[in-house]
C-alpha cells in the first residue's frame, strides 16, 4: 500500500514539477551557484551529475528553499518552495552528512513529519496518518526498526528513513541526494527498488549520483552541473567522453574546470543495472 500521489491543483496542472531558472547562489566568496536553469515536467525521473563542489547539493537546497538565492527563481508545480513544502508536494532527501546525527527522534517520529502537512494545526495524528507512515515503513523495510532512534541507524538505514518521510507525505516531487553514497548493499537494493516503484507510480524525481553506468538504465534525463547546467538531455546524449571529461575535470579541463577529479567518491558498482 502506498500514501495517495496528491493530485496537483487544476490551475497547476499545466506546469513543470520543477522549474527552476537562473539559480544563483552564493556562500561568502564562493559562488556555488551560477545561472543554473532546469525544468522537469511530472513524472521525469532525472540524474543530477557533477563533480565534488559542482554544486548539486545547493541545487537541492536551492529548490526546496533552504538558501537564499542571489539571483534566480524556482517554482515547483507552480508553487514557490515554501509554498510546495507546507503543502507536502515536495519531498527532500538530504546527504547523510548533512544529517545531524545527535538529533533525538525515532524512525517513526521522522516519517510522521511527512504527514504534518495532512494534519491540522494540533499535529495529533489520526488513523490515516498511522497507516501512511506504517505503509512507509513497510515498503522501506523499516517497520522493525521503528522505534530506533534515528541517529542509532547506520547511513543506508537512514536514508531509508527519509525516503519513508517522502513517501508517507505522499509528494510528487522527490529531490534525492545521493541516496546510493555509502549505503549497505541491503539498503541499497530497498532504495532502488522504491525508487523504481515511486518512477512507476509517475512522481517526479531528481537524484544525484556519481554512478554513471546505472544512469541510463533508470533515468530520462540527466543533467550535468557545474555551477551551471553544462548538457540535459536523454542520458545517452549527455553521457558522452567529452562532456563527462568537462564536468568530472578529467584530462584538461579547461578555465574554469573543477580542481577535484572525479575519483574523489568512491562509488563501485551501479545499483541500477543489477
Ligand atoms: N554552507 C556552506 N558554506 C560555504 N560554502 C559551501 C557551503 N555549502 C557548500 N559550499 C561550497 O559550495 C560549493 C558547492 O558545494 P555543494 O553544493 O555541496 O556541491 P556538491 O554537492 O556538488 O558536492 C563547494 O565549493 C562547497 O565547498
Ligand atoms: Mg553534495
Amino acid at each position: 500500500m502506498t500514501a495517495p500521489a496528491r493530485a496537483p491543483e487544476a490551475a497547476a496542472v499545466a506546469a513543470p514539477a520543477i522549474d527552476a531558472r537562473g539559480l544563483t547562489v552564493r556562500y561568502g566568496d564562493v559562488l556555488a551557484l551560477d545561472g543554473a536553469d532546469l525544468t522537469l515536467d511530472p513524472g521525469t525521473v532525472c540524474a543530477l551529475l557533477g563533480a565534488n563542489g559542482s554544486g548539486k547539493s545547493t541545487l537541492f537546497s536551492a529548490l526546496i528553499g533552504l538558501v537564499p538565492l542571489a539571483a534566480g527563481q524556482v517554482r515547483l508545480h507552480g508553487r514557490t518552495p515554501d509554498r510546495a513544502r507546507k503543502q507536502g508536494l515536495v519531498a527532500y532527501v538530504p546527504q547523510s552528512e548533512r544529517i545531524d546525527q545527535a538529533f533525538p527522534v525515532r524512525v517513526a517520529d521522522v516519517v510522521m513529519m511527512g504527514r504534518y502537512g495532512h494534519m491540522g494545526p494540533t499535529r495529533r495524528p489520526r488513523r490515516a496518518d498511522r497507516d501512511a507512515v506504517d505503509a512507509a515503513l513497510e515498503r522501506t523495510g523499516l517497520t522493525g526498526l521503528a522505534h530506533r532512534q534515528i541517529g542509532a541507524l547506520s547511513g543506508g538505514q537512514r536514508k531509508r528513513a527519509f525516503v519513508a518521510r517522502g513517501i508517507a507525505q505522499g509528494a510528487d516531487v522527490f529531490l534525492l541526494d545521493e541516496p546510493f553514497a555509502g549505503v549497505d548493499k541491503g539498503s541499497e537494493a530497498t532504495i532502488t527498488g522504491v525508487l523504481g516503484a515511486m518512477r512507476a507510480e509517475g512522481r517526479t524525481l531528481l537524484v544525484s549520483t556519481h554512478d554513471l553506468a546505472g544512469v541510463g538504465g533508470f533515468c530520462d534525463r540527466a543533467v550535468l552541473l557545474q555551477r551551471r547546467v553544462l548538457a540535459d538531455g536523454p542520458p545517452e546524449q549527455v553521457l558522452t567522453p567529452e562532456r563527462l571529461a568537462r564536468a568530472f575535470g578529467l584530462g584538461a579541463a579547461g578555465p574554469g574546470g573543477p580542481d577535484r577529479p572525479a575519483g574523489d567518491d568512491r562509488e563501485e558498482e551501479s545499483p541500477w543495472t543489477r
